[in-house]
């Protein structure tokens, strides 16, 4: 059991000891250590059970510190960092000798964030170092959004949650990173695609693959409930399982035949960022209910929809 509080001071000391520790994020909930530590970035990978070639995120406090970890600050990055920070921004920057191959695998970039989280901001003003960390799930299964997921998942292993409430932004942080002046987003997450267009102009996205990722992450299989998750259409599953065996995940309406407790509405009002808010921790609950399967739709591809849409695809890695 680790403690779950609001005691900045504690989370402090057990970092400067090179322990690893669940932090509040706006996205997700992190599983933090001190990422100029390579003790503690290795007891990271082990806590999460996460295989070292996958790189993680570097969380600091402003843009002056980010600097320090990077060689060079392509303009768009610039802007970027201006617009959307503190916030679900990650950008992947030419890393400094300051940050250890063990953050990045090898890689020559770094992946860097400034989360919007008012006790992770206050945590990172108080260390001399910057926060090396993923999300705070086992590797493959569903982020957390609140402290308790965290617990439930890592509990046993870790020493401190540090509690911030439930994540406001609920999906994780878009990944943009530069080949030469263009940017790329390599993963879609809390800011839309639009936005960042309407800061740097047309941008590409490089989502899905699943052979030498860029962002490892974006493998097919993450984010999964260990339920069979389908997005095939509602009536082939009903061919294969009575109405009370099924769950449904949608948007913003119920669906017929399915009992109302087996549903989850993402936003009643198609609201895109209630609807991220509440994704992983509704696929959550529909995997604890006793039902054989949940079946989901997607969004409009549009706005955070794409983000959404992104998670439940990669979710339905089984077929009826
Ligand atoms: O919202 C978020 O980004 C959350 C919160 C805790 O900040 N963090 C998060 O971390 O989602 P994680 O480790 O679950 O996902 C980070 C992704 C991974 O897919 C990793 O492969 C990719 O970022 N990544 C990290 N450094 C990279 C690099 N240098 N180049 C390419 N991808 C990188
Ligand atoms: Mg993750």
């Amino acid at each position: 059991m680790a403690i779950i509080g609001t005691d900045i001071l504690s989370v402090k000391q057990l970092l400067c000891a090179g322990e690893v520790v669940g932090i509040p994020t706006e996205t997700v909930y992190g599983l933090a250590g001190n990422a100029f530590n390579d003790d503690a970035v290795l007891k990271i990978f082990s806590v999460k059970n996460r295989p070292q070639f996958d790189p993680l995120i570097v969380h600091t406090d402003s843009i002056a510190h980010a600097s320090t970890f990077i060689i060079s600050f392509p303009d768009k990055a610039k802007q970027l960092a201006e617009a959307f920070w503190p916030g679900p921004l990650t950008l992947l920057l030419p890393k400094s000798d300051a940050v250890s191959d063990l953050v990045t695998s090898g890689l020559s970039t770094v992946a860097i964030r400034i989360p919007n989280h008012p006790l992770t901001l206050e945590l990172l003003a108080s260390l001399d170092f910057p926060l090396a960390a993923p999300s705070a799930n086992p590797f493959g299964y569903i982020s957390p959004t609140s402290a308790l997921h965290v617990e439930n998942q890592l509990g046993k292993k870790i020493p401190y949650i540090l509690d911030g409430g439930e994540s406001t932004v609920g999906i994780e942080s878009t990944i943009v990173g530069f080949e030469g002046d263009d940017a790329v987003v390599y993963r879609l997450g809390g800011i839309a695609v639009e936005a960042i267009e309407r800061i740097i102009g047309p941008v590409q996205t490089v989502s899905h693959s699943t052979s030498n990722p860029k962002a490892p992450g974006m493998l097919k299989s993450h984010y999964s409930p260990r339920k069979p998750l389908l997005i095939n259409p509602l009536p082939e599953i009903l061919q294969q399982y009575s109405p009370n065996q099924i769950g449904s995940l949608t948007f913003d309406h119920l669906v017929d035949s399915i009992p109302t407790e087996n549903q989850r509405v993402l936003s009643p009002t198609a609201d895109y960022p209630e609807a991220a808010k509440h994704l992983f921790a509704y696929m959550r609950q529909l995997d604890s209910l006793p039902i054989e399967v949940i079946y989901a739709e997607l969004l409009p591809e549009k706005d955070l929809g794409r983000a959404i849409n992104d998670r439940i695809r990669r979710a339905a890695v089984r077929e009826v």
